[in-house]
């Protein structure tokens, strides 16, 4: 079997970063700084490379790092939009640090299909709490020119026990909305460093109160070239298996277990799950709060004993660049990556298999380090935990 071919592809243009968000990779393996810390990708060899390839959906993210601080974010941006019409970008960043000149010459090259997803977990006066050595300033002078240009943006609020309070969900809202943000996103993690996990009950509360405030509001509206009101959205921890269907966030609300997933044939099955029997349960303002994506299964999907792969059975389940210049076939194996090509058996030489730096896409996709992945789900730790065959598949 081949390893199919996905629109969408995630890139860690850099392993550099400015801050030391404790719960990051490149915080609490600092240590083994010689390992991951690979610099910065070639980004003309990565946009020849890619320009082969078929995918049109990135996403810059990665593991170890912010692209803002790659010397050539925008031309590599560029190069990404030069590729033709139907390219897009999702931007996740911390927003520091980087010149008003850069951010409008992003904005200049942006569409509605284009966002900048700025993680800001609290208020301009907590948020540095997570986000350490963080910039209020310049990440408010970058989303301002973003918010006013064609493209889309996304506040996105990572919940921790410092900043679960509704007051601060609203300060941090109400900023959103006077910086112009269309997008608000409020995120659950269970990535926190200890005593810093949200409570729950709390943490559902609160966001009952957020929704309500924002439902009380005027509905959505632009002034000028600007939203006059943020969508507000919930979200689970980002990297949790699509095929876990499963309670991330408690809400006891009527309505909001309804978890939309596909069936592989364009139809979408509703599953309501743990309905609550409770009759004084207030309205919950907010009945189309979904908290997963609905991903779409390929047909016939495999499973191996212990795996259901997401890298093989979900339709454009994205693909990875690290900073180094391979390419893998999901974030997970960024982390750790040692251990996994250990457990796949994929030796040194195995491993120049999947540089994009010597190999073309074809190349890599058949290559022998990704037949090892393919014939190991089972022996890769990761990808029985990750990827664990779900009983009801
Ligand atoms: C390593 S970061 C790279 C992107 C960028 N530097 C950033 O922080 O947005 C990858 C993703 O992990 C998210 N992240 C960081 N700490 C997290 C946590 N404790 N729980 C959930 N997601 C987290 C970031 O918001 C980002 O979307
Ligand atoms: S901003 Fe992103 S890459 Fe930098 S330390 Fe925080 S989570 Fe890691
Ligand atoms: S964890 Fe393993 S099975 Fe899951 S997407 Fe990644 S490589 Fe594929």
């Amino acid at each position: 079997m081949q390893f199919p071919k996905s629109e969408k592809l995630e890139l860690e243009l850099t392993s550099k970063c400015t801050l030391f968000c404790p719960n990051c990779p490149r915080t609490y393996q600092a240590d083994q700084r010689k390992i991951w810390d690979n610099g910065h990708i070639n980004h003309e060899a990565l946009i020849e490379w890619l320009k082969s390839t078929g995918f049109t959906r990135f996403q810059l993210g990665g593991a170890y790092g912010d692209g803002i601080y790659h010397p050539h974010l925008v031309a590599t941006l560029r190069a990404i939009k030069a590729m033709g019409p139907g390219h897009h970008f999702n931007f996740d960043t911390n927003g520091s640090y980087r010149s008003e000149k850069d951010w409008q010459a992003i904005a200049d090259l942006m569409t509605r299909k284009d966002c900048i997803i700025f993680s800001i977990d609290g208020t301009p006066a907590n948020f540095t709490q997570y986000r350490v050595n963080a910039d209020w300033p310049s990440i408010e002078k970058g989303a301002r020119i973003i918010a006013n240009g064609n493209g889309r943006c996304r506040w996105k609020y990572i919940v921790f026990k410092y900043n679960q309070t509704f007051e601060d969900m609203k300060t941090a809202y109400d900023t959103a909305m006077d910086i112009g943000f269309p997008e608000f996103v409020i995120v659950h993690t269970h990535r926190a460093e200890a005593g810093q996990l949200a409570n729950k009950e709390d943490f559902d509360e609160n966001l009952t109160k957020l929704e309500e405030y924002v439902y009380n509001l005027n509905p959505p509206s632009m002034i000028g070239r600007q939203w006059a009101q943020p969508k507000l959205n919930v979200a689970v921890t980002p990297r949790t298996s699509m095929f876990k269907v499963k309670e991330i966030i408690e809400n006891k609300e009527q309505n909001v277990h309804e978890k939309h997933v596909s069936n592989g044939k364009g139809n979408d099955i509703t599953l309501l799950e743990n309905k609550p029997d409770n009759k004084e349960i207030k309205l919950n303002v907010n009945k189309q709060r979904r908290y997963q994506w609905a991903p779409t299964i390929v047909r016939d999907p495999i499973h191996t004993e212990k795996v259901s792969p997401q890298c093989i059975n979900m339709k454009n389940h994205s693909n990875f660049i690290s900073s180094d210049g391979n390419f893998l076939p999901c974030c997970y194996m960024r982390v750790n990556q040692q251990d996994h090509f250990d457990h796949a058996g994929i030796t040194k030489e195995d491993e120049k298999s999947l540089s994009i730096y010597n190999n073309t896409f074809d190349e890599i996709i058949e290559g022998v380090a990704i037949k090892k992945i393919m014939s190991n789900f089972d022996n890769i730790e990761l990808c029985t935990r990750q990827c664990k065959k779900a009983k009801a598949i």
